[in-house]
């Protein structure tokens, strides 16, 4: 599924929104994502710290646990990811990290990422991302 300059725009701005929301007082990095299902929905997240470190849950874990709790998928739980956004509020070269590339995959294994790269914002699909990941 091919994603229109106007969607790619609409998903980075709901990610914009989600990232003023960001709980990170710890590393003052504050994230957000937005996610795009086939369906044609979004849904957002930010990242939440917490004073136990490594209980922090990045920002596109939470949109895609979201949309997760949201949907009515079938089979059970299973939504289908096509795109996933992520900006931070520096500005700085921010991809997903490992583990969000990993639940990316499972639900989308051809989804395209957009985040911000050393010059503006960068495309990359999943799989440039996580060649040969793990699957079940
Ligand atoms: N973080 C995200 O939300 N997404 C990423 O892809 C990378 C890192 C958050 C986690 C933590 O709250 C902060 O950025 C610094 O690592």
């Amino acid at each position: 599924m091919s994603i229109s300059a106007t969607k790619r725009d609409e998903l980075l701005a709901a990610a914009r929104e989600a990232q003023k929301h960001a709980y990170a007082p710890y590393s003052k990095f504050y994230v957000g994502a937005a996610i795009l299902t086939a369906d044609g929905k979004t849904f957002t997240g930010c990242n939440v710290e917490n004073a136990s470190y490594g209980l922090t849950i990045c920002a596109e874990r939470n949109a895609i646990f979201a949309a997760v709790a949201a949907a009515n998928a079938t089979p059970q739980g299973k939504i289908k990811l096509v795109a996933v956004a992520v900006v931070n509020a520096q500005n700085v070269p921010c991809s997903p990290c490992g583990a969000c590339r990993q639940v990316i995959a499972e639900f989308g294994r051809d989804a395209v990422v957009y985040y911000q790269g050393e010059s503006g914002i960068t495309e990359a699909t999943v799989k440039e991302l996580l060649p040969d990941g793990f699957i079940l």
